[in-house]
């Protein structure tokens, strides 16, 4: 091959394998539960989707304190086109007084070295905070 090409597609290669793909999580969090409000365990549901490389860590805090709690977590992979992405939904049970009583729930996520992070409550949703109190 000429020179010219060469080099312009040794530096292509070299741009693509020097810079490692970083695609940030999408991160939402709610509560669902099942049967009536009040009466039955609420869980929340932290889902952070389309994150690239893999290596995530999620931790939950209860009025801005960390929370001693062991979540569920499922991690999957999908393909965005050809790029490989991960997503990780993370899930606890809060302690059903705490949640009632309108303390916040907060799901914290570190990937590549940023964070990421949603707070719930149950008067997010005025019409349930209405209920309750
Ligand atoms: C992240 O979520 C927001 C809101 O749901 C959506 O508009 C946006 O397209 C999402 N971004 C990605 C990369 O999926
Ligand atoms: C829930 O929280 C209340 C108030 O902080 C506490 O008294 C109770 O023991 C907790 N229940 C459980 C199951 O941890």
């Amino acid at each position: 091959c000429s020179v010219a090409p060469c080099i312009v597609s040794l530096l292509f290669i070299s741009v693509l394998m020097g810079e490692p793909r970083i695609v940030s999580p999408n991160i939402t969090l709610y509560p669902v539960w099942k049967g009536k409000l009040g009466n039955s365990a609420v869980r929340l549901i932290c889902t952070l989707s389309g994150f690239y490389p893999d290596k995530l860590s999620v931790e939950w805090q209860h009025d801005q304190r960390p929370l001693n709690i062991v979540p569920n977590e499922l991690k999957l992979q999908s393909m965005e086109g050809r790029e490989k992405t991960f997503s990780l939904s993370s899930e606890i049970e809060p302690n059903i007084t705490e949640w009632t009583t309108g303390s916040s729930f907060t799901c914290k996520a570190t990937h590549e070295g940023s964070e990421y992070e949603k707070t719930t409550s149950i008067c997010e949703s005025k019409y349930e905070c209405e209920l309750l109190h």
